[in-house]
């Protein structure tokens, strides 16, 4: 399907010296760019109509609009990275817009055809373009729907609201790279066989807070899931992806299923099997994990997503006990991992799987 998007630049645009002063230091999802992208949706009307590209305002939302009574809403994430060379590259866009159909599918909500959403970012990407930060720094986009019918009974909304807005980040943990801890919830869980623990939906999210803020109050950066059934198997952290490194150089990671199938664990696999390394997708306990940390068989761990890139895993709490891996320090594979990832986010290195697109 193709669809025009009509462009109406800001009337009152962020002044330059503004945007510097924002772009300074702009930490993550806080600093929003100028525009947004929308697209419409009824069924009556026959589908997806009135694609625009205009100044970032309040939606207008009727009190009875079904997302704000059934939360049925799905988002995505990705980042825009500026070249060396001025260039301006998105990483692997494609992998969202499927998972963004996928999402939709799940949520029995309209599916966005994966043109459309692409064609959305990269009209924000392009009116934006100043807003993108350099060096280390990204322009983070957030492709979101939301059900917008008019009407309390429980059931698809025949209404949705499409729209991509865009904030500069830095680095999503403050430390940047250094380790981060985690926090293994003994008392909630993520997601069931059957749920919806495998699409973005913003549901489990606000599932997820919970127990974020217990990892919170026992000092750790983020909290680790395990699964809803056994309560012993990893899963993956509040909004990232795992891995774990053993020392015979393997890589393992949890299975597909009841977690989010991200782009950067994708990737990462990809990366790990590129350089002849075996990557098991296999069931692994928090209690195994404590016993391989302790006998030296576990090297390293890490986190992994778009808005972490690849944050080592220093320090594991729970209320069955603490341990640490790798002494707390970086490990060389999660550390060289990131590096060959941003290497080819950035354009700085040849892109062996085609996952650049280039913006300009
Ligand atoms: N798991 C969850 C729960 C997430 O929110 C994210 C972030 O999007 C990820 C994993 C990583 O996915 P991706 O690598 O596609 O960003
Ligand atoms: C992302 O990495 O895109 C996410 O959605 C994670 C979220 C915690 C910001």
């Amino acid at each position: 399907m193709s669809i025009k998007f009509d462009i109406q630049p800001a009337a009152n645009p962020t002044s330059e010296k503004d945007r510097v002063a924002k772009l300074a230091d702009p930490g993550f999802g806080r600093v929003f760019t100028d525009h947004m992208a929308i697209v419409r949706y009824n069924q009556a009307k026959g589908g997806w109509y009135d694609a625009r590209i205009e100044a970032r305002a309040n939606f207008q939302l009727d009190p009875a609009g079904a997302v704000l009574h059934y939360a049925q809403e799905i988002f995505e994430g990705l980042k825009a990275y500026k070249r060396d060379d001025g260039g301006v590259n998105l990483f692997r866009p494609d992998a969202n817009a499927r998972r963004f159909k996928d999402s939709a599918d799940r949520m029995a909500m309209a599916q966005l055809p994966e043109d459309v959403f692409i064609e959305a970012v990269e009209q924000v990407v392009r009116i934006d373009r100043d807003w993108i930060p350099g060096g280390e720094g990204s322009l983070y986009l957030r492709p979101f729907m939301i059900a917008s019918e008019i009407f309390l009974g429980v059931k698809p909304s025949s209404e949705y609201i499409f729209a991509v807005i865009a904030s500069p980040v830095g680095s999503y943990f403050k430390g940047g790279p250094a380790p981060v801890s985690i926090w293994a919830s003994e008392n909630y869980t993520r997601a069931a066989v059957g749920g919806t623990g495998a699409v973005k939906c913003g549901g489990n999210y606000a599932a997820s807070l919970r127990a974020q803020a217990e990892a919170i109050q026992h000092g750790c950066d983020q909290v680790v899931f395990l699964d809803a059934v056994e309560r012993r198997y990893i899963e993956e952290l509040g909004g990232m992806n795992v891995f774990f490194v053993f020392e015979d150089g393997s890589l393992s990671t949890p299975p597909l299923g009841t977690i989010l199938p991200g782009i950067t664990r994708d990737s990462i696999i990809a990366l790990a099997n590129d350089a002849g390394k075996t990557v098991r997708e296999e069931l692994y306990s928090l209690d195994q994990w404590r016993k391989d940390a302790a006998s030296g068989k576990l090297k390293e761990a890490f986190a992994c997503g778009t808005a972490a890139v690849i944050s080592p895993i220093g320090k594991v709490r729970s209320v069955s006990g603490d341990f640490d891996i790798c002494g707390g320090a970086a490990g060389p594979v999660a550390m060289g991992l990131r590096k060959q990832l941003i290497d080819i986010q950035y354009g700085r290195t040849n892109d062996p799987h085609n996952w650049i697109k280039k913006v300009f």
